[in-house]
């Protein structure tokens, strides 16, 4: 099948949704003014109270959903002691929204410092520089600590922090929702019982 076909065609026919996600994200990196890989991400604390934040998806194949972080922050700690995670993409120049929830597993360190590399460099400072999700004193307290790094790193390559890496989301199910006059929306869900299982597709009610 084309990627003309995913796209233009009547999604709700569609039998793999990881090659209509990639459809869809496509479209929307030309239809966003800006961050079309930014969704939000869903976790649960040890209490079992959801949490919810954006994110920027770096990467996706038939394996997973992948995103990174630090895993000191309160999401990483959260997903470390949960291992599970939901995502809401939300497209309004397309009036479209897909959502997943799966089991959580981290990446590779070959993985992860492949992605490292890729970022500029005062990002892979900040990533040394901020204990993410804790509480700061203030901006100079920041600052100071980026130029500590800077000068720390002054020189040669800046290695990848060993609590910053990223998470694969490994869904159970994936949800492609299409905005339709009068809120006779189109809904499809894939689901599966495990992450290598076969998916089972349901059209739902809007
Ligand atoms: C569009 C957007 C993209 C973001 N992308 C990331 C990201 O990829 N990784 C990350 O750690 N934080 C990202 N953030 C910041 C998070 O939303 C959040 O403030 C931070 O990670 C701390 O979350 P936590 O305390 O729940 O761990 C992003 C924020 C926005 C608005």
């Amino acid at each position: 099948m084309s990627e003309n076909e995913l796209t233009s065609g009547d999604f709700t026919e569609q039998n793999e949704p990881f090659a209509l996600f990639a459809a869809w994200l496509r479209e929307a990196e030309t239809t966003e003014p800006n961050d079309p890989n930014a969704v939000a991400l869903a976790t649960v604390d040890k209490d079992g109270l959801p949490n919810v934040r954006m994110v920027l998806l770096k990467g996706f194949d038939s394996q997973g959903f992948v995103f990174y972080t630090n895993f000191e922050s309160q999401k990483g700690q959260e997903i470390l002691s949960q291992k599970k995670a939901a995502m809401c993409f939300h497209w309004k120049s397309l009036r479209r929204q897909v959502r997943l929830r799966g089991l959580v597993e981290v990446v590779s360190d070959k993985e992860a410092d492949e992605y490292y590399k890729t970022r500029a460099r005062g990002s892979r400072i900040g990533a040394w520089a901020s204990k993410q999700s804790r509480p700061l004193e203030g901006r100079f307290a920041l600052e100071k600590a980026v130029a500590e790094y800077t000068a720390r790193y002054a020189l040669g390559d800046i290695p990848r922090p060993p609590y910053w890496s990223g998470f694969r989301i490994r869904p159970l199910s994936i949800e492609f929702w299409h905005d339709r006059p009068f809120r006779l929306h189109d809904r499809v869900e894939f689901r599966r019982e495990v992450p290598e299982g076969a998916w089972e597709k349901v059209r739902m009610y809007p």
